[in-house]
């Protein structure tokens, strides 16, 4: 199975009818919405790759879950099928539910931070490092290297800098860390793997220095397969003994059920301590509900359930994973230039060598989108210097190094033939990608401007 084209693990029961509307109206829309696409109706969109997240599809197993709610307030049965079946996977006794991951963040980070304390990870996700921050707590990314050479082969482009984690410890005093978190797969590198011995080096050294380990699991089971597939001595390992390993070298974890759950709403705490679970817990009930249900109803506690093993599947993974680098695949082909190694949910697109008559300061990954959205109603979204905003001293424009687009895949909702639909599209797009032009802010608010800012093309 490993390398080999896997056909998908599932027939298709029901269908969501999708179409793609006339050009005129697109263009009409893109009007509209000033040129930013979250302003577009979902119906306008034909393949819409905003996000991976809470997006999936369910199974027929998840549907009939549904049906199975107990919706009692206190000792819900769904909530003990949810706690073992976490206890099973992850090997985390303890389960807090919780509207989505950012509500899982939320009361970790609030027992677990002081002000001014440091949080040291590979790449901290976006809604993470605002609920460090909000604990005035200091987020640090300790990414390795290479992580920032988007040409770079690596088969673990999301690990920690070990030496330079132990260096900042040694530092800043373990006083002034309140834990490390590794986050799998690396959401914001691009959706690289954690290799096992990378977050074996991460207990060792927080044993060293008495600190505590988490993980940010949203993507837990796509890191699985990666260790399977690239790191030595796991390929003849089950992914649930590889992801009871990664598991077993944190304290707990922060999960985000909306991706590698496969549910459409959901997230968890996981915990191993007793003591420290009753802290959290305490939290869970002031900000997401009484701990057996934590701001979900029973019903989403069972499909979230099912979706944990289901995920685990080799099968599942293996077509999942298989699509995302199949699109990448076609892209590289096309000479269209992305960020190698294709991670596993998402495909960028590097928008300035793509486009590299637009400067950055006319946003050219946002002019892509835009083009895209125009060719073939494909949503993607921009990871760039429209997302990266201005510094908050200055006021000047904050330009990262890179301007991405980033293709968010769905899990179990797109066929390859949409994949080939995006690919044409870039392909149709490269004829005439001397003439697309850049854009300017028409109306830009001063904080997290992408979502709502409006553009001109300039
Ligand atoms: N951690 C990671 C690594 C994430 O990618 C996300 C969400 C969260 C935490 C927050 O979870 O949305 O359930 O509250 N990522 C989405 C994305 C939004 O598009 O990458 P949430």
């Amino acid at each position: 199975m490993p390398g080999t084209k896997m056909p998908p693990p599932w027939r298709i029961k029901m269908v969501e009818p999708i179409k793609m509307i006339p050009r005129e109206e697109r263009e009409r829309l893109l009007e509209e919405a000033g040129y930013n696409l979250f302003a577009l109706p979902s119906e306008a969109v034909y393949i819409d790759l905003l996000t991976d997240s809470g997006t999936s599809a369910m199974s027929d197993a998840q549907w009939g879950g549904l049906m199975q709610g107990d919706e009692a307030y206190a000792g819900s049965r769904n909530f003990y099928h949810l706690q073992s079946t976490v206890e099973d996977i992850m090997g985390f006794k303890y389960v807090i539910p919780t509207h989505q991951g950012r509500g899982a963040e939320n009361i970790l980070f609030q027992h677990l931070i002081r002000p001014g304390q440091y949080v040291l990870g590979n790449m901290h996700f976006d809604t993470t490092k605002a609920h460090i921050e909000w604990r005035q707590g200091r987020a640090v990314d300790l990414a390795a290297e290479i992580a920032h050479d988007t040409q770079a082969y690596h088969p673990f482009k999301g690990n920690i800098d070990l030496e330079a984690l132990e260096e900042f410890i040694q530092q800043k005093g373990p006083d002034q860390i309140a834990f490390i978190l590794v986050t799998v797969t690396c959401n914001s590198g691009g959706g690289q793997p954690v290799s096992m011995a990378n977050m074996r080096g991460v207990r060792a050294i927080a044993d060293r220095y008495g600190l505590k380990v988490f993980m940010d699991a949203a993507r837990f089971a796509e890191n699985a397969w990666f260790i399977r597939q690239r790191e030595e001595g796991y390929r003849d390992k089950t992914i649930k003994e590889i992801v009871r390993e990664m598991f077993s070298y944190a304290d707990g974890c922060t999960m985000s059920a909306k991706k590698d759950a496969l549910v459409n709403i959901g997230g968890f705490v996981g915990l191993r301590d007793e003591e420290l679970y009753k802290e959290v817990s305490r939290l869970g009930v002031v900000f997401e509900g009484f701990p057996t249900y934590g701001g979900l109803a029973g019903r989403d506690m069972e499909a979230m359930a099912l979706g944990l093993k289901e995920v685990i599947q080799p099968e599942y993974l293996a077509y999942r994973i298989g699509q995302v680098e199949y699109l990448g695949q076609r892209l590289r082909e096309a000479g269209i230039p992305i960020v190698e190694p294709v991670g596993g949910h998402a495909v960028f697109v590097d928008a300035r060598k793509f486009l590299p008559h637009i400067e950055k300061e006319k946003f050219p990954a946002q002019a892509l989108c835009i083009e895209l959205y125009r060719e073939a109603g494909i949503r993607s979204v921009e990871v760039g210097g429209v997302l990266a905003g201005r510094d908050p001293e200055t006021g000047e424009n904050l330009y990262p190094k890179l301007d991405l687009l980033r293709l968010t895949i769905p899990r179990r909702v797109y066929t390859n033939e949409h994949m080939d639909v995006i690919a044409d599209a870039f392909i149709a797009i490269k004829k005439r990608r001397d003439s697309i032009r850049g854009v300017a802010f028409v109306e830009e608010p001063p904080i997290l401007r992408h979502f709502t800012a409006r553009f001109k093309l300039v």
